[in-house]
C-alpha cells in the first residue's frame, strides 16, 4: 500500500474522519475549478495544519504570497479568529476575483485583503508587522519573499514556504524551480535570523513539504 494511491487513501481517511464536510472550502474548490484555476492548492489536511498552526501561535495578522482562489486563504483566516487579519497577495487580477468571491463566500470578507499585482511589487507597499507568513507562488522569489516577509515581520515571526521538496526535485540541478527552491534551503542556513526545520508530505497531493522558520533576534 505505498505510492501515490495509498497517499491518496490515506488522505481520504484523513478527510473522511478529522475534517468534517466543509460546505465553503468544498464551493471554493468547485468554483476555482469552474473558473478554470489549476488544482494546485494546498490538499485539506494541509489546509487544516495551517489553520492550526495560525492559532496555536496566536497569529492576528498573516502575510500570504500566493493566493490562487483562496483555499489557503480562508483556512488561515479561520484560525487567526475573528479579531485577525490576512493579506494575500496574487499575481492573476481573474484568480484575484474568483479568490474574493471564494472568501466571501466563507464569510470571511471582513478579514482578507486580497492585493493584486507581483508580490515583489505589492510587498512594498504593506505596513507590518506581520505574525505570521505563508509564502506560496513562483518558487524563483522564495529567498526575497522571506526577506519581505522579515522586513515585514517580528521577532517570533513564523514563516511557512510550501513546495520545498516537489516529488525530490529539490535535488535536481536540472529543474530551475526546483534549483530555487533548493537555493532557499542554502539561503536559510546562512541566514543569521532564521532557524526552522523542514516536514516532508505524502497525500492527494504527491510527495512534498513545507519549510517552517522561526525569526530570532
Ligand atoms: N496558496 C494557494 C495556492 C497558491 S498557487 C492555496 O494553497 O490555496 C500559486 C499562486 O501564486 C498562483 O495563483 C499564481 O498566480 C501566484 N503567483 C505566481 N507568481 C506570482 C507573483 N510574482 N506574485 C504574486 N503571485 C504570484
Ligand atoms: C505548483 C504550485 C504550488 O504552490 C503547489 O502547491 C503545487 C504545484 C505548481 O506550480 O505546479
Ligand atoms: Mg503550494
Amino acid at each position: 500500500m505505498g505510492g501515490q494511491d495509498g497517499w491518496t487513501a490515506v488522505d481520504a481517511l484523513i478527510g473522511s474522519t478529522l475534517l468534517a464536510d466543509d460546505p465553503a472550502l468544498q464551493a471554493c474548490l468547485t468554483n476555482s475549478a469552474e473558473h478554470g484555476l489549476p488544482d494546485i492548492a494546498v490538499s485539506a489536511p494541509q489546509g487544516r495544519f495551517l489553520a492550526l498552526i495560525a492559532k496555536i501561535s496566536g497569529a492576528r495578522r498573516v502575510l500570504e504570497v500566493g493566493t490562487l482562489g483562496g483555499y489557503s486563504t480562508i483556512h488561515l483566516a479561520r484560525g487567526v479568529g475573528a479579531g485577525g487579519d490576512i493579506t494575500t497577495l496574487e499575481l492573476d487580477p481573474a484568480f484575484a476575483e474568483v479568490a474574493r468571491a471564494n472568501i466571501a463566500g466563507a464569510g470571511l470578507e471582513s478579514r482578507v485583503d486580497v492585493v493584486t499585482g507581483p508580490a515583489l511589487d505589492t510587498l512594498t507597499t504593506l505596513d507590518g508587522p506581520y505574525d505570521l507568513a505563508f509564502i506560496d507562488a513562483d518558487k524563483v522569489n522564495n529567498a526575497h519573499y522571506v526577506d519581505h516577509a522579515i522586513r515585514l515581520g517580528r521577532t517570533g515571526m513564523l514563516i511557512i514556504v510550501d513546495n520545498v521538496v516537489r516529488d525530490g526535485a529539490v535535488l535536481d540541478p536540472h529543474d530551475q524551480s526546483a534549483r530555487a527552491s533548493r537555493q532557499l534551503y542554502d539561503y536559510v542556513a546562512r541566514h543569521p535570523r532564521l532557524q526552522g526545520t523542514a516536514l516532508q508530505t505524502v497525500g492527494d497531493k504527491g510527495w512534498d513539504g513545507m519549510m517552517l522558520l522561526e525569526v530570532t533576534d
